[in-house]
């Protein structure tokens, strides 16, 4: 699913412009592969050959080792058996990679280039070879909170998400809908009958969701009509993986792992199809003025921008309805707190397929073809 997001990414930059690519599969060998619409040729990883190429073998070392770069959206499992022996092999090419194994090895660098483009420019001056996107969670944190993390004005700060079911992948995105489906049709007489009152209607439907015919291969539990506040696997702080990334990759995308901004976080799982949302407490360095925050955040980067603390304003533009598709970061909610006057709170919205995961790659591979590597 990345995969395609990243190819419609790149296709409307016209980021295939004077690339040679070609493009491999795991499991689809020899089937046609994507078009390249704008020009750019696809074929060998010498360039020959133009228009749908068949699909090469995504373990095929020497065809893969022939390339400047690869980019990867197979997740970890593939990264963790292709790459070391490539390596291995001596292929010195740049690794981008939208999976999670090698985003805390000290040979890859966290690209999320509006944040950190100072940390991305590090790396490449300094040799390293892996540029891997982060955690949707983070980044579309980072990307919200970049003016408040520019002036280091955070002292600690809590994220409490709302992640989409994207987040598991397609089926669990077929898989809430399938959900939402079996609630309506198996409610359908009682939300006709407008005389039925709603405590019958609220029984069916709790009846349906602790059903057997409650679909729920994929998320293991009824996400529709109800939430899920497990992510990722345990860890032995009592903190999901997910919840860690927050901390751990946040602060290296900052390039401040040795003196990390401590970060914790509550992840839940909604019925949301591709938009995390996330809800901020944050205790600032110092007593900085509402106006004055309104404007730092609002100013860091092209995608932000500010939702007027109010109920038309948050509606229309703070959801994951408004956001969905797009590469916007709405924040908003924004108000100091009554836990004091240096304490902020803030809300957050962004594609988890789009900042989250597949523009921070495009962008990458961008910058290493123009820093001429
Ligand atoms: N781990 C994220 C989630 C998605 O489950 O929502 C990818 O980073």
């Amino acid at each position: 699913m990345v995969g395609s997001v990243l190819l419609e990414r790149m296709r409307a930059e016209g980021d295939f412009a004077g690339l040679s690519t070609t493009f491999y599969s795991t499991s689809q060998v020899g089937e046609e592969g994507p078009s390249v619409s704008d020009g750019g040729s696809q074929g060998g990883p010498d360039g020959a050959g133009e228009g749908r190429s068949p699909l090469a073998d995504a373990y095929d070392l020497s065809a893969l080792s022939q390339h400047d770069a690869i980019l990867t959206c197979q997740g970890g499992d593939y990264t963790k058996q292709v790459l070391p022996q490539l390596r291995e092999q001596g292929w010195n090419g740049y690794w981008i990679d939208a999976a999670s194994a090698k985003r805390m090895d000290d040979d890859s660098v966290l690209v999320l280039d509006p944040v950190n483009r100072v940390v991305i420019d590090r790396g490449i001056d300094s040799g390293i070879k892996n540029f891997i996107g982060g955690n949707c969670t983070v980044s579309l944190m980072l990307l919200a909170l970049d003016g408040l993390f520019g002036e280091d004005l955070i002292e600690w700060m809590t994220c409490m998400t709302y992640q989409a079911a994207s987040g598991g992948g397609a089926l669990h995105m077929r898989e809430l809908v399938s959900q939402m489906a079996t609630i309506g049709e198996k409610s359908a007489d009682l939300l006709e009958d407008g005389g039925a009152g709603i405590l019958p209607l609220d029984q069916r439907v709790t009846d349906i969701i602790r059903s057997e015919g409650m679909p729920i291969e994929n998320f293991g539990a009824p996400l529709a009509a109800s939430l899920l506040p497990w992510i990722d696997r345990p860890m032995d702080s009592g903190e999901t993986r997910e919840e860690w990334k927050a901390f751990a990759e946040g602060n290296k995308i900052l390039g401040r792992s040795g003196d990390p901004v401590p970060i914790d976080s509550i992840c839940v799982r909604v019925g949301a199809m591709r938009c995390h949302s996330q809800a901020f407490t944050i205790k600032l360095r110092k007593d900085v003025p509402l106006a004055d925050i309104e404007a730092i955040l609002k100013s860091a980067n092209d995608w932000v921008h500010l939702v007027r603390n109010d109920k038309e304003a948050t509606l229309a533009e703070l959801t994951p309805a408004a956001v969905s598709g797009t590469l916007d970061i709405p924040i908003g909610r924004v108000r100091k707190t009554r836990l004091g006057d240096d304490y902020m709170s803030a809300f957050s919205v962004g594609d988890q397929l789009l900042w989250g995961a597949a523009e921070p790659l495009r962008r990458v591979l961008r910058i290493l073809r123009e820093s001429g590597v």
